[in-house]
């Protein structure tokens, strides 16, 4: 029997050094590598037009020290006992990470069922410690926009706190909501990983928006150890967070294909949706526009969730449990406060696995990825009542076209990146 090739988790792809050459030939033209040098400004724009923002971002060397600028840049200092700052324990540790590291305390809030955003009604109840709050760091959970109703509640449940709001949206680039609109001016300040792992991908890297100039110019001295633009100390306690040229580069060369990226990423998500969601597999609400580094799915139980990262070994998938445990189980948090149980999170984490997901994911392993959950799903001995559980042959008439016809590749569209599918508009 041949052995199955194995399908990475997320084998990225950036662009070749020689898409990126022509970008940096204007740096090694003036030898200025780093400080805000012609690549750094060029992409900071190119980013601000795509988001359609008004003010450049800051380029950062990765999120999370932009999510430490962010924080310190929108929240300041620690003063006296307001050092609470609520965030979603379903999340990646750096969110948590930074919080500290800037100099505040986090309390878990939980998120919402349907859509795995932070949940209103969760901050709402910290309430009670309004005396202690001094912001929120909100997540894009899994790079996913919210709706524009869910922002809008979320910015009045902060509001109701009186505190400020910054915005993890690592995965978020590029990623837009369904009315089309992109991430980027939430709260007071958002953040973006360019890590390899995240759909824009220069290696690290990252950018921190703001619509406000005040925050944006707090955030270009918090970069740069402090330094103001006549190269005085102003008191604020800076790190050394600047993006270098080079990267930047990758970065501009990274515009130019992504629209590709992220329809191919997109298409191919739909895809696993509609062969998956009959057979009783829940994915993020609200998550077509999403940028999909992986593609998050909650199974019906933890004991078939544990079933597929088992059978996903031998089956030579690599999937992972993406957030599983959530951040307020770790012994490391135990200690953090919450608002309430965290029940949605609890349920979440159980039942959640992070399918692959890549650039070039082709049809082939789209098929072995389905084949692998629907496996699992109809041999789980418990299966919740709600759940009808129609065999594989007899689901639903497909609405979604075959993967090889939706992914074909073209030589045109340059190494490792599929087209855009011909007929499919982005939702
Ligand atoms: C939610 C979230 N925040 C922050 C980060 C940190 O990003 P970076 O690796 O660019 O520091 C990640 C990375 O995966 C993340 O998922």
């Amino acid at each position: 029997m041949v052995a199955h090739e194995l399908i990475r988790f997320q084998a990225p792809t950036l662009p070749s050094l020689r898409e990126v050459e022509p970008w940096f030939a204007e740096a090694e033209r003036l030898r200025w590598f780093s400080n805000g040098g012609p690549c750094v400004a060029r992409l900071e724009r190119a980013c601000a037009d795509r988001l359609g923002l008004e003010h450049p971002g800051v380029a950062v060397n990765n999120a999370t020290s932009g999510l430490m600028v962010a924080l310190r840049a929108v929240l300041g200092t620690p003063q006296g006992q307001r050092r609470l700052v609520a965030v979603p324990s379903f999340t990646f540790i750096a969110s948590i990470n930074a919080v500290r590291w800037a100099g505040f305390e986090p309390v878990f809030i939980d998120v919402d069922p349907y859509d795995w955003q932070p949940s209103e009604a969760s901050l709402a109840q910290l309430r009670g410690l309004r005396s202690s709050l001094a912001g929120v760091l909100q997540c894009s959970t899994f790079g996913t926009a919210p709706s524009r109703v869910r922002r809008t509640s979320l910015a009045a449940a902060a509001l109701d706190l009186g505190v400020p709001v910054i915005v993890d949206s690592a995965a978020g680039f590029g990623a837009v909501d369904e009315d089309g609109c992109t991430l980027g001016d939430q709260g007071e300040a958002e953040i973006f990983s360019f890590h390899a792992t995240k759909p824009f991908a220069v290696g690290e890297g990252g950018l921190v928006t703001s619509r406000s100039a005040a925050v944006l110019d707090s955030l270009t001295e918090l970069v740069n150890f402090g330094f103001d633009n006549t190269r005085s100390v102003t008191g604020h306690l800076g790190i050394n967070g600047k993006m270098p040229e080079l990267t930047a580069a990758v970065g501009l060369a990274v515009l130019d294909r992504f629209d590709h990226v992220l329809a191919h990423r997109r298409a191919a998500a739909e895809w696993l949706r509609s062969e998956l969601e009959p057979a009783g597999l829940a994915f993020q609400g609200g998550s077509a526009g999403s940028t999909f580094q992986f593609v998050p799915v909650a199974l019906p139980s933890g004991a078939s969730r544990d079933l597929l990262l088992q059978k996903a070994h031998d089956a030579r998938i690599e999937v992972r449990a993406y957030f599983d445990p959530p951040m307020h189980q770790l012994p490391v948090f135990a200690s953090v406060q919450r608002a309430g149980e965290l029940r949605v999170t609890e349920s979440l984490s159980q039942r959640i696995v992070a399918l692959p997901m890549a650039n070039d994911l082709s049809a082939g392993s789209l098929e072995r990825i389905r084949d692998l959950v629907l496996r699992v799903v109809t041999t789980t001995p418990r299966r919740p009542r709600f759940m009808a559980s129609p065999a594989p042959s007899s689901r639903a008439p497909r609405i979604v076209p075959h993967p090889l016809k939706v992914i074909a590749g073209s030589a045109a569209e340059g190494p490792g990146v599929a087209p855009v599918a011909a007929s499919r508009p982005v939702p």
